[in-house]
């Protein structure tokens, strides 16, 4: 499927849009060998665009990181509510979310369509860092970091511990190494504390501090350099 040159080098960690039309009108980007000085022009799997001479192989593999508002829920499809993958323009169909954030959950969620990672990552036993920022209905008790930090027992489950950041009487940030159906909202609630607000700013190292609620960006190569350190 043809898409948009701009938004192809976009795709390919070119930077942004606008960076990408950038390096087109300054002549540095060829498609089949031709300088092309139209954003617009459209491309295909089956083009070979160049910047500065170096080629860009079509992608297998596509990782995209986003800042997911509230609202949206972590699905593929739903028949009445909005799902994560309406605010993705890109013309790969294969896209997969890895794991899930609940629909008033806002934050750092990562798409891909590399399925191998995707499965490495939600493994608790792998041990990935998600790093929330909460917000609480009551005063955190004064014991609300060793409470948080050693091994919590539920139902189904035990947490291995984690790391609590108080910010203040009202809020701070819980580091997990888990991801099972609402961890951290239940967590609080053991320390008597509901959650109000809860934003994931961390996944596996990726943050999404420049991203405003419900833009993505492709990773760029370091990025994709670290995260295929954990693929096996
Ligand atoms: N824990 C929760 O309770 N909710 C989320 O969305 C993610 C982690």
């Amino acid at each position: 499927m043809a898409v948009r040159l701009d938004k192809f080098l976009a795709d390919h960690g070119f930077g942004t849009r606008s960076e990408a039309k950038k390096l087109i009108s300054k002549g540095e980007v060829k498609v089949d060998g031709q300088i092309i000085r139209k954003a617009d022009s459209r491309v295909n799997e089956n083009s070979i665009v160049s910047v500065a001479d170096s080629d860009i192989v079509y992608q297998k593999f596509v990782y995209y990181l986003m800042n997911k508002p509230a609202g949206y829920l972590c699905a593929t499809r739903d028949k009445a509510q909005p799902v994560v993958l309406d605010l993705i323009t890109e013309y790969r169909k294969d896209l997969a979310i890895v794991g899930r954030l609940d629909k008033d959950t806002e934050g750092a969620l990562l798409l891909t369509n590399d399925g191998q990672l995707n499965h490495f990552l939600l493994a608790p036993a792998n041990r990935i860092a998600k790093k929330y920022y909460a917000r609480l209905d009551n005063a955190l008790p004064e014991k609300a970091k060793e409470l948080l930090e050693k091994p919590m027992e539920f139902k189904e489950y035990k947490t291995r511990g984690s790391i609590f950041e108080k910010i203040d009487d009202y809020s701070g940030y819980l580091t997990i190494w888990e991801g099972k159906h609402h961890q951290v909202k239940r967590m609080f609630e053991k320390i008597g504390c509901q959650v109000v607000y809860l934003k994931r700013v961390e996944f596996a190292g990726l943050k999404v501090d420049n991203l405003l609620l419900g833009e993505y960006r492709p990773l760029n190569r370091e990025e994709i350099e670290e995260l295929l350190k954990y693929r096996k």
